[in-house]
């Protein structure tokens, strides 16, 4: 069995950090959350990986490299566009062969990983199986309907009218059945291939997709909301470790990571958090639920529910929460007056959100 990994893609959802770096790279607690499916896969007991790539292919290869770090083999296939799912099914096809597969999208993380689902598959081999999880808002989602049996009956991409609040969780397995599926269906009106009419073509040319509902926890990091969720799930399993130096006029709560090199002065931490490798934090309060990167620069400032990323600077400023804040970006405070104009340099697309 092999895998196929989609880290390519558009990422407008992610932008402005999109412009500049690949998605699948942003650190969820100090790991690319590209990682974290690479490890599911690996722990799966498949080793073959084949990875699509777009337009950061660079980065994605610089990051993984021959994948031999995780015990993975790793092809890379250039997908000419971000045209769909089912399209880099289409981009994959002499790398997969004949061989079954499971497909796993670069930004999804689910935390109690495939193996058993992989197993279950191997055992029963259905001609597909799909991932299904309950939703508050299916309509962001591809959704499926099954029967009052259990079967899948229908399948919709993102629906206006949802028919059930069971979403496709971005981990799909399939059989060699599904290259005629991508084969023969046609773009959808935003454009792409989608997975979802691949996936109802082979119910509707009578082969078996089973529908496994995951209860586990599963999230699409698409988007900068999600992504913090993803990074507090996974801070809340963090193992408490203190590589670096914290001074005696610290204060650490809860679980937290300081990775070697790091270096925590008159600051308190509040776990889960983790700090990573040459980072200072001076005078600063940090977390719950916060991960710095490496060679980041904290002092006078308070941030929370965040994620930093490397070779930043954040000083003088109180109060900065819920924030996804890209490299080497540096944030200062104007002169202490009432009337200080803010002055921004912002890049594309850029959010920033300042009390009036
Ligand atoms: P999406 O998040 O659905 O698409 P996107 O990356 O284009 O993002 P946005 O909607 O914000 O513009 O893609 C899921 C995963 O699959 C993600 O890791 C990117 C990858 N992907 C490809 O590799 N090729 C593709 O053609 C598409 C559509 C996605």
């Amino acid at each position: 069995m092999k895998a196929l990994v989609l880290a390519g893609g558009s990422g407008t959802r992610l932008r402005p950090i999109t412009h500049t770096s690949a998605k699948q790279l942003v650190p969820v607690a100090n790991k690319p959350v590209l990682f974290y499916g690479l490890e599911a896969i690996a722990e799966a007991g498949i080793t073959d990986v084949g990875i699509i790539v777009g337009r950061t292919a660079p980065e994605i290869r610089a990051a993984v490299a021959d994948g031999s770090a995780l015990g993975l083999t790793v092809t890379y296939l250039p997908q000419e566009a971000p045209l769909g799912l089912a399209h880099a099914v289409l981009t994959a096809q002499d790398f997969l062969g004949d061989d079954d597969f499971v497909m796993y999208l670069g930004d999804n993380l689910i935390l109690d990983g495939i193996a058993p689902l992989v197993d279950k598959f191997r055992t029963d081999r259905p001609d597909a199986d799909i991932l299904l999880t309950r939703v508050a808002n299916p309509q962001a989602f591809g959704v499926a309907e099954l029967d009052e049996t259990g079967r899948v009956v229908g399948l919709a991409e993102k629906p206006t009218s949802p028919k059930s609040d069971l979403a496709l969780v971005g981990v799909y397995l399939f059989t060699p059945a599904i290259h005629a599926a991508v084969r023969a269906i046609t773009p959808s009106a935003r454009g792409e291939l989608e997975i979802t009419d691949a996936i109802r073509w082979l119910i509707d040319h009578g082969f078996t997709v089973r529908p496994t509902t995951i209860t586990g926890y599963w999230k699409d990091a698409g988007n900068v909301a999600d992504m913090l969720e993803v990074n507090r799930w996974v801070l809340e399993q963090t193992k408490p470790a203190v590589h670096g130096t914290v001074h005696a006029d610290c204060e650490l709560t809860g679980p937290v990571r300081i990775e070697p090199g790091a270096e925590v002065r008159g600051s308190r931490i509040m776990g889960p958090a983790v700090i990573g490798a040459g980072t200072r934090i001076h005078r600063s309060r940090i977390g719950p639920f916060t991960s710095i990167a490496d060679h980041v620069t904290v002092e006078d400032s308070d941030i929370e529910y965040s994620i930093v990323l490397a070779g930043s600077s954040i000083t003088g400023v109180r109060h900065i929460e819920a924030s996804l804040i890209g490299r080497n970006v540096k944030i200062t405070p104007t002169a202490p007056r009432p009337t200080a104009a803010h002055r921004l340099i912002l890049g594309d697309h850029s959010e920033v959100q300042i009390p009036s």
